[in-house]
């Protein structure tokens, strides 16, 4: 059983600072299981410290990849061993990562062994129809318990779909590209909303030709795979909470060297500065098909928000954070269109709001959303993380200008996706 953690957050006056941010989650996840079905070696630096994409790195090595950490550079190297995987003699375990879980999916869909997939306790909740559904028509047979994992998936010779997803998700898509290279014939897929293209950005560095039309994407199947070395770019999820702490503050200065910049994940840099944030691009690179950059950021003071639409996909790892820090901004924050929120590591629309509500907020709950007042001023408390690493690091930000101390219970959970979270911001707040 894991150990609960608590960490008691104090007000702060400030924040300054420059940080590196690990790697990216969802680029390190497609990388790693990229370069294990490549044919050459890959030296993945700078990889996502989380324990998500160790998961993934486990259930490689459990298919037959073979692969080295140097865990005090954060690089790793795999030695690719092309499609076709081995048969795993233990079940592949992908912990709280439901990346591992879908992404992977199509990947073992179409090998000539069976795999059983499965979570944790909160994993085990998440619905997995959104894979299960696609990779059966490519002759996939797989089942489940109602839906949900585990999952057991009896490989077979995948064939090519024309499919038309019904949810915005880059796991799905990406999943089907995954699936796609390994089938015969070509793929197609349409996605209802634009969402991230690291799927697309990482099969074409590792040599995959994919074409796309609008919202559609095509992969050939057949197609084979080189190795790559690339640098990781920072999290730009986890850079997420440094960001809106700085916008707590107005004055506060921070520098976010080589970060993630890939335009279908930097909304929220924009939102940001439509709140009032100052932030400045002071380089930018294309690495591997991804733009890298270094950001400069001052606080002032944020006006408010509206999240919905295409705006509640693309900000859908950020908004725990942006809801959190809501009450501090002038108009507040409203989300609309986010119910996928509550199929995420934990029901996080619940989640924000019980804890918002026991920091003294007033916050209206919607089935796919929530409204918060601007204007407000928030006490410590004792806060959950409900086991889910963003609603740990958001409300840990909002304890920065609360008033008084906030003890938050579960607060291990970061390390999901950033271990050196606590670390990090309080080497960067002043007090
Ligand atoms: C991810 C996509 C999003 C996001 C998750 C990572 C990815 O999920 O919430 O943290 O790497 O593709 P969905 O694709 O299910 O929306």
């Amino acid at each position: 059983m894991k150990s609960e953690s608590q960490v008691v957050v104090r007000p702060a006056l400030d924040v300054r600072g420059t940080v590196s941010l690990p790697g990216d989650k969802s680029v390190s996840h497609r990388y790693a299981m990229l370069a294990g079905i490549a044919e050459a070696r890959s030296r993945l630096e700078n990889y996502s410290t989380g324990a998500d994409c160790a998961s993934t790195l486990r259930c490689l090595r459990a298919l037959g990849v073979s692969w080295e950490h140097n865990g005090a550079a954060n690089v790793v190297e795999v030695q690719g061993r092309g499609m076709a995987l081995s048969a795993p003699t233990i079940s592949l375990d992908c912990g709280n990562s439901g990346s591992t879980m879908r992404m992977l999916s199509g990947i073992v869909a179409g090998q000539n062994f069976s795999s059983e997939m499965i979570g944790d306790e909160s994993l085990s909740r998440r619905p997995m129809a959104r894979v299960i559904t696609p990779l059966t028509l490519m002759g996939a047979r797989i089942t489940s318990n109602d839906a949900r994992p585990p999952l057991h998936i009896e490989g077979s010779a995948l064939k090519a779909i024309d499919y038309k997803m019904p949810l915005a998700s880059a796991q799905v898509k990406t999943c089907l590209l995954f699936a796609g290279l390994l089938a015969d014939g070509e793929t197609v897929i349409e996605e209802p909303l634009r969402t991230r293209d690291h799927g697309e950005v990482a099969l074409r560095a590792f040599g995959a030709k994919l074409e796309r039309k609008n919202n559609a994407v095509k992969i050939r199947g057949g197609q084979r795979l080189l190795g790559i070395e690339a640098r990781i770019p920072g999290d730009l999820s986890s850079a997420a909470f440094f960001l809106c702490a700085a916008a707590l503050f107005p004055g506060s200065q921070l520098t976010l060297p080589h970060l993630l910049m890939n335009p279908t994940r930097a909304r929220l840099l924009e939102v940001l500065m439509q709140m009032g944030l100052n932030i400045s691009v002071v380089q930018m690179e294309e690495i591997h098909g991804e733009m890298v950059g270094t950001i400069q950021v001052t606080g002032a003071r944020l006006t408010g928000a509206v999240i919905a639409g295409a705006d509640a996909a693309a900000l859908i790892d950020e908004i725990p954070v942006l809801a959190a820090i809501a009450p501090y901004t002038e108009q507040g924050i409203e989300v609309r269109d986010a119910k996928e929120l509550r199929v995420k590591e934990s029901d996080r629309i619940a989640a924000i709001v019980a804890n918002l509500k026991l920091m003294g907020a007033q916050v209206e709950e919607h089935e796919d959303g929530l409204r918060v007042p601007g204007c407000q001023n928030l006490r410590g408390a004792e806060l959950d993380s409900f086991g889910d690493h963003r609603i740990a690091m958001a409300f840990a930000v909002a304890a920065l200008r609360a008033k008084g101390e906030t003890i938050i219970h579960g607060a291990e959970s970061a390390a999901i996706s950033y271990p050196a979270f606590f670390e990090t911001l309080e080497q960067l707040v002043v007090r």
